[in-house]
């Protein structure tokens, strides 16, 4: 991290400090020893250091941890190479913008930090946590009185759902919850508060399902707790738009713009009912722990109130990944372990 100086200690008599690159200071940053693996694995980023995990803490007065102020980014990592970093960053950017959060690194020294982490730990095929917090401040919520911001990386495994999971496809419901309004909270601002995910995962976790489909507050398909969600009707892919209140998912963007087009789709954005969803022929979800996972099954609540299970696609009796979703699936697969896996 870029060293603050005190200007007022500053003599013209002291040479001038050589110019070093945001890398060249990471790279100098000391690594600690790893006595115990079980518990000092892996070795963590925080606000300047590298710590064992064990010892990777933060002051409770930090306001990302008092008042979920902070943002932060899931990436993945595949062979070695940060999956789409370059849109990770920006958005990444974006979200701190959206917050007046002033990151304290630059955008080359942040990857350089990911870099490292991914380099301490040997992470070849895996997944990056980075979290920015407003950082330690008082306990009144002015997130002004936080003079510096955090930031942790976190370079580990990841597994979302079951392995069996990405061949069976999974079943999914409605939350009765809606999604936070874009006038309230913007979704595409990726911030550290996910209470209104978590308690819409809840609902899901209450019928022993892992995820949940949220609507907008007009009763709109937004997405999922943690992941995106696509339809295809009658060979035709859509998914919500950004003013349906969502994340803008990088996978979902790598599907629009690579991956469907290079299978011969174009991806349609569109507010859509859940009804479009219940009939649609095929249903699947992106995120960057998820990849791509096909939705086999919605269970929704009826006028009623009582919850019932629609299978997705035309035979009813079958819950089956679809042939467009599997098509697009193993493309995706295809290019993540494939010689060229994009930074871009
Ligand atoms: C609410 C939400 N929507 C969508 C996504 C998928 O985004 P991405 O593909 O960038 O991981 C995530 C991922 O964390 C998420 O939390």
């Amino acid at each position: 991290m870029a060293s603050k100086e005190d200007p007022m200690t500053q003599t013209t008599s002291q040479p001038s400090q050589p110019v070093t690159s945001g890398e060249a200071r990471v790279n100098a940053i000391p690594t600690p020893d790893i006595k115990h693996p079980e518990l000092d694995r892996p070795v963590i980023y925080i606000n300047g250091e590298f710590k064992p995990k064990h010892e990777a803490n933060i002051s409770v007065y930090d306001h990302g941890l008092l008042y979920g102020d902070g943002i932060f980014e899931g990436i993945r990592v595949y062979q070695g190479r940060i999956f789409k970093c370059g849109q990770h960053m920006d958005r990444l950017w974006r979200s701190a913008e959206a917050l007046r959060l002033e990151i304290p690194v630059s955008r080359e020294e942040m990857i350089a930090i990911q870099r490292r982490c991914i380099e301490l730990n040997e992470v070849v095929d895996g997944y990056i946590r980075l979290v920015v917090t407003r950082g330690v401040g008082t306990l009144g919520l002015n997130p002004y009185a936080c003079p510096e911001p955090g930031i942790i990386c976190i370079a580990d495994q990841i597994s979302l759902y079951p392995p069996e999971m990405y061949e069976k496809g999974m079943t999914v419901c409605i939350a009765e919850r809606p999604r936070v309004p874009i006038k309230c909270l913007d979704p595409r601002v990726k911030s550290l508060n996910y209470l209104n995910n978590i308690m819409a995962k809840c609902e899901a976790i209450d019928r022993g399902l892992l995820e949940a489909v949220m609507l907008n507050t007009d009763g709109f398909v937004s997405e999922c707790t943690g992941d995106n969600i696509f339809a295809i009707k009658d060979g035709v892919l859509f998914t919500p738009p950004s003013d349906a209140g969502i994340l803008e998912g990088i996978t979902r963007r790598f599907v629009m713009d690579t991956v469907a087009p290079a299978c011969g789709y174009h991806v349609e954005e569109r507010l859509f009912k859940p009804i479009e969803l219940i009939e649609a022929d095929e249903v699947f979800l992106t995120g960057s722990a998820a990849e791509m996972i096909a939705v086999t099954a919605i269970v929704a609540q009826d006028p009623a109130g009582h919850d019932v299970e629609h299978v997705i696609g035309a035979d009813k009796t079958v819950k089956a990944e679809g042939p467009i979703t599997r098509e697009l699936r193993t493309k995706f697969r295809e290019i993540v372990t494939g010689d060229n896996v994009p930074e871009d």
